[in-house]
């Protein structure tokens, strides 16, 4: 029998992609989403690229009884869990949405999963844990430090209380992937990052100014201490992170503790560069305007991966072209994302 397991967010965009990687692996996905910030479309589109389709429920992480149901009917060898909210700006606006969703949706995501005898979790955490390190490359042994944003205390609180965790009882096996910036698109063009409203992060900005919908692109800062001046950050294709996740899986099945591992490239690519490199591979003009910094911006931002390359054995295998051209062709094929 294959094994089983639950993703915690699996039609948002990270996890849909994941979704796919472990369908192709040959394991029984079970995804649960309250579709907040997603659409049911991403499922019919993943059956339509890997020929077979997740159980999916409508659920909420904080519904503690939904939980113990999914966990009744199932053997779950695993938890991904990808569910929570991410916009930083709205974080900072209406931080108890945030404190409440993700920390007690995980609070009790991780009771319902100790009750069911399921205690190997793969946790989607992010580099902003890390602050605004002095140096780079970033390691996972750098110390983390006081997040600018509540989206980022949330990340940085759910690490701590998943370490006092495995502390309590050595069952537990969990891998903090640390996340640097996903980009780009499952090259069928089927799936992608389909943000609601104006989008807040750089690649979803860039693409709908290429394809018309936005007039130009706000360059925050262009003074920083940085080649050209512009941002710098280690922009990570989509699909590598989801294969991340599937070593991952495989290393907590092997040890219990808790291990932390940097999701990125080791490269990290300034503003001005994305949009050269986006012009290039989309064949549209970008228009851009240097504007002030974005507060709680940092200069740089980019992984040393070669913690996860030796004791996951992954490493990124897509370069700045590719992550340009999968995230083009998603733009132009569902202009309206999944409502297309
Ligand atoms: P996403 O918004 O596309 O996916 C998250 C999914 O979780 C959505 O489908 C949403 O509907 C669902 N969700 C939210 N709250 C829920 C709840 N209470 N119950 C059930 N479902 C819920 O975001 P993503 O980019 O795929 O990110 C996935 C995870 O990775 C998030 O935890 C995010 O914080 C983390 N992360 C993302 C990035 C990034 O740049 N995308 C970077 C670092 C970390
Ligand atoms: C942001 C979040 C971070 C989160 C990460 C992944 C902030 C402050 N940080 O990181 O917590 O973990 O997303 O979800 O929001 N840029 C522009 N113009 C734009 C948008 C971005 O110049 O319209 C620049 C930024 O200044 C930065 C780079 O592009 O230099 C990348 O920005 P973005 O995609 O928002 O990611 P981060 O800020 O790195």
């Amino acid at each position: 029998m294959s094994e089983q397991i639950l993703v915690t967010g699996g039609t948002g965009y990270i996890g849909s992609h994941t979704t796919i990687a472990l369908l192709e692996a040959g394991f029984e996905v079970v995804v649960l989403d309250n579709l907040c910030n997603s659409s049911v479309e991403s499922l019919n589109r993943i059956e339509r690229i890997c020929g077979k389709r997740p159980k999916f429920y409508q659920a909420d992480i904080r519904d503690r009884k939904a939980l113990d149901q999914i966990f009744a009917e199932y053997q779950f060898n695993s938890v991904l869990h990808f569910a929570g909210l991410k916009a930083v700006g709205e974080s900072v606006q209406k931080p108890l949405d945030y404190y409440e969703n993700n920390i007690s949706g995980s609070i009790t995501l991780f009771q319902a999963m100790a009750q069911a005898n399921v205690f190997n979790l793969v946790f989607s955490s992010s580099a902003t844990v890390y602050g605004a390190p002095t140096e780079m490359p970033i390691r996972e042994d750098f110390p983390t430090a006081a997040p600018t944003s509540p989206y980022g205390s949330t990340k940085l609180t759910i690490e701590v209380i998943l370490k006092d965790l495995a502390k309590s009882d050595q069952q537990w096996s969990i891998a903090l992937l640390r996340y640097f910036n996903p980009v780009g698109a499952h090259q069928s063009g089927l799936i992608g990052e389909a943000p609601n409203g104006l989008p807040n992060n750089l690649l979803p900005y860039i693409s709908q100014v290429a394809i018309g919908k936005l007039h130009e692109l706000s360059v925050f800062g262009g003074d920083y201490s940085t080649p050209d001046g512009t941002g710098v950050r280690d922009y990570i294709h989509v699909q590598d992170l989801a294969d991340g996740h599937l070593c991952a899986l495989k290393a907590i099945s092997e040890d219990a503790g808790v291990r932390v591992w940097n999701l990125g490239t080791g490269i990290g690519y300034s503003v001005l560069e994305i949009i050269h490199a986006f012009e290039q591979a989309s064949g549209r003009p970008v228009p851009y305007k240097l504007i002030d910094r974005r507060s709680g911006d940092i200069a740089e931002c980019w992984a040393d991966p070669r913690k996860a390359a030796s004791e996951l054995g992954w490493t990124a295998k897509r370069g700045l072209i590719e992550m340009m051209a999968d995230s083009w062709r998603w733009q132009e094929n569902n202009p309206l994302g999944y409502a297309s």
